[in-house]
């Protein structure tokens, strides 16, 4: 598997792949729009220096999996000026439980690194176990909880 940066001309890809990550999460969110729904301004994402967007690409040259890291401004009561906030993590079907997400956030956490970032933040919804589940294998710990109502 190769481990390489988005391109511009990927975009149509990852398009399809936030719309298929849109799905994987509606069972946890009624809210969710029933069309139309989008997460992620990849135009931004990939052409920002501030960003680094990687996509899986399989020995065919098919692209089976993406996922992003943006440096952030943290909250003024951190001890951290700045923190990577990891998004979009998705690897198609056929690919899972194969740990690409693992090498894959390894490659976003060491490129944040060299930019001087070493605290990493994501959103997962309470019951997506296969992806809590890699992300406690990476170290991640659930922090804040969020809760909400519907009158
Ligand atoms: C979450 C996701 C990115 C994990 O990627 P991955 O490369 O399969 O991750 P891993 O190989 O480390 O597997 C993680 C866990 O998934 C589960 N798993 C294993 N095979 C699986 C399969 N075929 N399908 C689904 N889950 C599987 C296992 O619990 C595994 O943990 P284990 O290694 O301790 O057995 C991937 O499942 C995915 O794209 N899901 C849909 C989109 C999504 O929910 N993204 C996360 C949003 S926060």
């Amino acid at each position: 598997m190769l481990f390489r940066p988005a391109l511009m001309s990927d975009i149509p890809v990852l398009l399809h792949m936030e719309q298929e990550l849109v799905e994987a999460e509606r069972p946890f969110d009624a809210d969710i729009r029933p069309s139309g729904a989008t997460y992620y301004d990849f135009d931004d994402l990939v052409q920002s220096d501030l960003a680094c967007v990687l996509m899986i690409e399989d020995e065919s040259g098919e692209l089976v999996g993406t996922g992003y890291v943006q440096i952030r401004d943290s909250k003024p009561a951190h001890k951290h000026d700045r923190h990577g906030y990891l998004g979009c993590m998705y690897v198609a079907p056929s690919q899972r439980g194969k740990g690409l997400i693992t090498t894959l956030i390894d490659k976003l956490t060491q490129w944040s690194k060299a930019q001087g970032v070493t605290d990493f933040y994501l959103d997962v919804y309470d019951g997506n176990n296969s992806a809590i589940r890699a992300y406690e294998k990476l170290g991640f710990k659930p922090c804040l909880v969020e809760m909400k109502l519907n009158l």
